[in-house]
């Protein structure tokens, strides 16, 4: 049983700037002033949650499979690399059961608490996975990252 069993692990971090939208796991964080500078939309949370998935199977990571220097991926809808990957995943080392994620978003502002249903149902949606599978905390950096966002993600899976 235990050997059937994988982690994974993946962070990602954006500087923020304004004039950008603010998306967090597909989700558009309305209030913000800044979003993440970045070459797709910048959604920190899914970049992570994407090489968490990756890490667990030793396959790389995000850029390896999108790299950032492809004009094709800008500005892009990181939903459609998260559903990529999955697929390649798929391909390449077969199916996999997912148990369940965790996730730490650190962000200064805005609060982050009102969103949190909505972004756990929409990664529920993309990872066919129950709600109650996915926990996601907010953390402030105490002001010592301001300019900036961070998601760090966990996975458990298993393979046949
Ligand atoms: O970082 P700190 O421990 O001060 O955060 C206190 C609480 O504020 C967190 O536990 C979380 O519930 C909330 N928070 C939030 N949105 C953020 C940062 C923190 O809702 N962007
Ligand atoms: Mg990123």
């Amino acid at each position: 049983m235990i050997d059937s069993l994988r982690i994974g692990y993946g962070e990602d971090a954006h500087a923020l700037a304004r004039g950008i939208n603010l998306i967090i796991g597909n989700v558009w964080i309305k209030e913000s002033p800044l979003g993440a500078q970045a070459h797709s939309d910048g959604d920190v949370l899914l970049h992570a949650l994407a090489d968490a998935l990756l890490s667990a199977f030793a396959m790389a990571d995000i850029g390896h499979y999108f790299p950032p220097s492809v004009p094709d991926y800008k500005g892009m809808d990181s939903a459609r690399i998260l559903e990529a990957l999955l697929e390649r995943i798929k391909l390449e080392k077969g199916s996999f059961q997912l148990h369940n994620v965790a996730i730490v978003i650190t962000l200064d502002s805005p609060k982050l608490g009102n969103y949190r249903e909505a972004i756990r149902t929409r990664l529920a949606d993309l990872l066919r996975l129950e709600p109650a599978r996915i926990g996601l905390s907010f953390k402030t950096s105490e002001g010592l990252a301001p300019g900036h966002i961070q998601a760090r993600v966990t996975v458990l899976l298993s393979v046949p």
